[in-house]
C-alpha cells in the first residue's frame, strides 16, 4: 500500500540499493582491470563468484549482482546492529554491577595495560568472555529465530505438514528457571566459568547466535569486535548509569534499551 511509511521505506531501499550497485559495479570493473585487492568481504565474494563461473561455465551462473547486493545488505544489517546492542547492554550491565566491571578491568589491564589490545590477548580474556555470554543470555540481540518445514516432519512428538513456520523463542529459553536454575533472572557470569556446555542443565540452551547449519556466520567476529571495544573503553574509563537511565528492554528487530543508554564516563 502506498502509505507514507511504505513510500519512505521504498525510497530508502532504493537509495541503499543504488549506493551498493555503484560500489559493487566499481569493484567488478576494478577486478576486470586487474586492480582489485581481495582483502575484504566484497572482494572475496566477487573473486569466488568469478572462479565459480570460470570453472563451471556461464550456464552455471554463480551469484548475480542482485545476489551480491543482497549479501552486502545481509552482512551489514545482521552484523552492525546486533554487535552494537551487545556492546550497549554490556556497558549497562557493567554499570549496574561495578564488581564485575572491576574484575573485567583487572583482567584487561593485566593482559594489555594501556596498550592497544591485540588478537592473541583478546582470545585469552576469560572473565570478559563470561560477562559477554551472560549479557547475551539475558539480552539476546535476536530474541527469536524461525524455520519453515519444507516437508512433513515430526518434531517433539508432533507431526507438522510442509510450509509451517516454527518460531524458536530464544528469549524464553534463556530465561527458563528449569534450565538455568532459580537465579535465572540475575546477572551471574560465574555460571559460564566452565564453558557454555556446563552453564545450564541443557548444553544446547544457549542460542544467541542460533544453531545448526544456519548458525551465525559472524559470531567469532562479533565476539572479538566486542571484546576489542569493551577492552578499550574499560582501559580508559570508569562508568556508571546516569540518573535518567530507565531500564526498559524493548524489541524492534533487535532488543535494545527503549529509552537509550545514558551512561556517565570518567577518564582513568
Ligand atoms: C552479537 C552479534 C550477533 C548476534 C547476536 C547474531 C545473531 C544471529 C542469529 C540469531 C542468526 C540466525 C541464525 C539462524 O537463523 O539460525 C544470525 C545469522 C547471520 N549472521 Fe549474525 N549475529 C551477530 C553478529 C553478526 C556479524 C558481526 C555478522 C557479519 C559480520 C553476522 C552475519 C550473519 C549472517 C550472514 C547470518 C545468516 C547466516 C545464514 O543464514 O547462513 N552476524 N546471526
Amino acid at each position: 500500500m502506498p502509505t507514507k511509511n511504505n513510500k519512505r521505506m521504498n525510497q530508502i531501499n532504493k537509495e541503499i540499493e543504488s549506493i551498493l550497485r555503484g560500489l559493487v559495479g566499481r569493484r567488478v570493473q576494478e577486478m576486470k582491470e586487474g586492480e582489485s585487492t581481495k582483502d575484504d568481504l566484497l572482494g572475496l565474494l566477487l573473486d569466488s563468484n568469478t572462479r565459480h563461473v570460470d570453472e563451471h561455465g556461464e550456464s552455471q551462473l554463480g551469484m548475480t549482482i542482485e545476489d551480491v547486493i543482497e549479501e552486502c545488505k545481509l552482512f551489514y544489517f545482521a552484523g552492525m546492529e546486533t554487535t552494537s546492542v551487545l556492546l550497549t547492554w554490556t556497558m549497562i550491565v557493567l554499570s549496574m554491577h561495578p564488581e564485575w566491571q572491576d574484575r573485567a578491568r583487572e583482567e584487561i589491564m593485566g593482559l594489555f595495560g594501556k596498550d592497544k589490545p591485540e588478537y592473541e590477548g583478546l582470545n585469552r580474556l576469560k572473565t570478559v568472555t563470561m560477562i559477554l555470554y551472560e549479557v547475551l543470555r539475558l539480552y539476546p540481540p535476536a530474541i527469536t529465530f524461525s524455520r519453515k518445514t519444507y516437508k512433513e516432519m515430526k518434531i517433539g512428538g508432533v507431526t507438522y505438514p510442509a510450509g509451517v513456520m516454527i518460531e524458536l523463542p530464544v528469549m524464553f529459553i534463556h530465561h527458563d528457571p528449569d534450565i538455568w536454575g532459580s537465579d535465572v533472572h540475575e546477572f551471574n557470569p560465574e555460571r559460564f566459568a566452565n564453558g557454555v556446555s556446563k552453564a545450564s542443565k541443557n548444553p544446547g540452551a544457549f542460542l544467541p547466535f542460533g544453531w545448526g547449519p544456519r548458525i551465525c556466520i559472524g559470531q567469532n567476529f562479533a565476539l572479538i569486535e566486542t571484546k576489542m571495544a569493551i577492552s578499550m573503553i574499560i582501559q580508559h574509563f570508569e562508568f556508571e548509569l546516569a540518573p535518567s537511565y530507565t531500564h526498559v528492554p524493548h524489541t524492534v528487530i533487535t532488543m535494545h534499551p527503549m529509552h537509550g543508554a545514558q551512561i556517565k564516563l570518567r577518564v582513568i
